[in-house]
C-alpha cells in the first residue's frame, strides 16, 4: 500500500533542500548539463566510438584539420592555426548540434584512443534544396582499413532510424576517388553534378529504405 504525505509537508522538505540561492542555481544548472549529456549522441561500432565532439578535442581536432593530407578537398584547404580550428569547431560543430540535434562527430579509434577523424551529418544547400549530407574525414593513418565504411554505415543508420532523416547525400571532388568509394560502398548513388562554392562536384545521394524511392541519375 502506498501512503501520500500531506503536500505542504513536501513542499517545506523542497524548500529546505534549495535553502540558498547558490543551490537553485546549480539545481538548474546541473539539471540542464545532466540532460545533455543523457542526450548527447553516442554509437559504438566494432572499433569505433562516435561521439560529440567538445571544446576538450581541440588539440586533436586541429592537429587534423591542419593535415594537408586530411583536407586536400576541402573547401578552404588546410587549417591554419588553432584559433581557426577553434571557430569551426564551435561555430560548424558545436553549434549545429543545437541547432540541428545532429551533427559532424569525433571518430574514436578504440584500440589507442585517438582522435583518428571525423563523420557525421551536416546541413546543406543544393541547388536552393535543403539537405543533409553525410560527410567523412580521416587522418590517413587509418586508411584503407575500412574505418570511413565502417563509422558511416553507424551514421547511416543512425540518420535513417533514430533521427528518421529520409535522404543523405554526399558531396564529392570528381578527384577524390577514395570519397567516392566510401559513398559506394555504403550504398550511395550518383544522383547529380552541381556546382558548390564555385566548384564542380558530384553528389551522390541514398534514401531511406522506410521513405519514397526514387531514381538517381
Ligand atoms: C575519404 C576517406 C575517408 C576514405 O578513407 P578509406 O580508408 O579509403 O576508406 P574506407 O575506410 O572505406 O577503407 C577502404 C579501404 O580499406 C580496405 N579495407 C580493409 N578492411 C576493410 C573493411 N573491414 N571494410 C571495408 N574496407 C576495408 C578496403 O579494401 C579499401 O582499401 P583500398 O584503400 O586499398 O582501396 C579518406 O581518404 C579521407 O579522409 N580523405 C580526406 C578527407 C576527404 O576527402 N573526405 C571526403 C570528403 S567528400
Amino acid at each position: 500500500m502506498v501512503h501520500y504525505r500531506p503536500y505542504p509537508l513536501l513542499l517545506t522538505e523542497l524548500l529546505n533542500n534549495f535553502n540558498s540561492s547558490r543551490n537553485w542555481v546549480n539545481f538548474v544548472l546541473g539539471s540542464k548539463l545532466n540532460l545533455r549529456a543523457e542526450f548527447s549522441m553516442r554509437l559504438d561500432t566494432e572499433r569505433l566510438t562516435l561521439r560529440e565532439f567538445t571544446l576538450n578535442d581541440l588539440d586533436a581536432f586541429a592537429a587534423l584539420m591542419a593535415d594537408p593530407e586530411v583536407m586536400r578537398f576541402s573547401l578552404s584547404g588546410p587549417m591554419k592555426d588553432k584559433e581557426q580550428a577553434r571557430e569551426y569547431l564551435q561555430k560548424r560543430i558545436l553549434d549545429h548540434y543545437t541547432q540541428y540535434g545532429y551533427g559532424l562527430y569525433a571518430v574514436i579509434h578504440k584500440a589507442d584512443n585517438c582522435l583518428a577523424g571525423l563523420v557525421g551529418l551536416i546541413s546543406q544547400n543544393i541547388d536552393g534544396e535543403k539537405k543533409t549530407e553525410l560527410g567523412y574525414r580521416l587522418h590517413p593513418k587509418y586508411w584503407g582499413q575500412g574505418f570511413a565504411t565502417e563509422a558511416c554505415l553507424a551514421i547511416r543508420g543512425h540518420a535513417f532510424g533514430k533521427l528518421g532523416i529520409d535522404e543523405l547525400i554526399s558531396i564529392i571532388d570528381p578527384q577524390n576517388k577514395r570519397s567516392l568509394e566510401v559513398a559506394k560502398r555504403i550504398g550511395m548513388h550518383p544522383w547529380k553534378e552541381a556546382i558548390f562554392h564555385n566548384i564542380l562536384v558530384q553528389i551522390y545521394a541514398l534514401k531511406s529504405p522506410g521513405g519514397n524511392q526514387h531514381q538517381y541519375g
